[in-house]
């Protein structure tokens, strides 16, 4: 009784941000993302009769007692629908740093969903998982299929759910991941969807978003880059907009962010096709093709506040793999 899995972090093009309802983490509107080679969670359950409690672990780092309970949250609602009641080992570990708006929770909660259904035998089918995994974190449904994953944001549990848009194969986009600041985020994503409606700009957001979906949708299947891009950073600023405005206000770029998002214009301007996009936190995502890689890497050597670079291409979802952290 005992499973690991594998499951990237993934990047969104169109953003989630507002949630319909709390509990069930169902969105206020569809996303769209792609998963991530080079950030991911891995993680090993094992359900035990001799464990007389759940245990969590995350190596290389330390869960609060807040994210431990979410996670053993996130087992019982296993156990419930697998008709168990043992206790469970976690551990857990992850490629890039937990918390600096680089979906940790995402691949973290994909794994776990993946891994304790796999430990206990109970097969769900990838529909399924991505409504067990958007439980525990919204995002995490979409680091469930492969490639590129829509979110639909349905208007129950039921048809909240992700599926594979797709595939790793269809479209060579790099995702260059800049870390400038690697510390845990002072507002998480929960806490900060709570006062989204204080925002004057979400209904202009959420009015967008069907039509900026379907637009995307079309660059994808055309492979047309630069309006793609060119969407995507709307929706990014536009997400960030919504943020910046609610009540408290919610800052999450640092000046070395800003200064990555006026070099990126100025790349542009200069032939070099690469468009940013942010999440929760300050460190800034680079999106190019594969043919134009190279050149980004070596445009950013000149920029100063670089902590760390992850390179990904689009991954495959969650899956399990045969070694086990435990
Ligand atoms: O699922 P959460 O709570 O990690 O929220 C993710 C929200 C953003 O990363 C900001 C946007 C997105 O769609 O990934």
């Amino acid at each position: 009784m005992k499973a690991t899995a594998k499951a990237p972090a993934n990047i969104a093009f169109i953003k989630y941000w507002g949630k319909a309802d709390e509990s069930l983490r169902t969105p206020l509107n569809d996303s769209l993302s792609m998963n991530l080679t080079g950030a991911y969670t891995i993680t090993t359950v094992a359900f035990d009769p001799s464990y007389a409690k759940d245990q969590v672990e995350l190596l290389d780092g330390e869960f609060s007692d807040a994210e431990t309970a979410r996670v053993i949250r996130g087992l019982n609602r296993i156990r419930q629908k697998a008709g168990s009641e043992l206790y469970a080992r976690v551990v857990t570990k992850n490629t890039f740093p937990k918390g600096a708006g680089s979906a940790a929770s995402a691949s973290g909660f994909a794994a776990l969903t993946v891994s304790g259904f796999a430990a206990l035998e109970k097969s769900l089918s990838e529909k399924e998982l991505t409504i067990f995994a958007r439980l525990g974190s919204g995002s995490a449904c979409r680091s469930i299929p492969d490639g590129f994953v829509v979110w639909e944001k349905g208007d129950s549990s039921e048809t909240s759910f992700a599926w594979s848009l797709y595939p790793p194969t269809h479209w060579d986009i790099r995702d260059i991941l800049v870390i400038v600041d690697s510390r845990m985020k002072k507002v998480s994503t929960t806490e900060g969807m709570e006062t989204v409606a204080t925002s004057p700009y979400l209904a202009q957001r959420l009015s967008a978003i069907p039509g900026r979906m379907q637009e995307i949708t079309q660059t994808m299947r055309e492979r047309n880059f630069v309006r793609f891009g060119e969407i995507m950073e709307e929706d990014c600023l536009d997400m960030h907009r919504v943020m910046q405005t609610q009540v408290p206000p919610l800052m999450y770029w640092n000046t070395a962010t800003r200064t990555i998002m006026d070099t990126v214009v100025g790349w542009r301007n200069a032939g070099l096709p690469v468009y940013f996009t942010i999440d929760a936190g300050p460190n800034v995502h680079l999106i190019c093709e594969g043919k134009d890689e190279a050149r980004v890497l070596d445009a950013l050597k000149n920029i100063r506040g670089v902590e760390e670079i992850i390179l990904n291409k689009s991954s495959k979802g969650a899956r399990i793999i045969s070694e086990h952290l435990f």
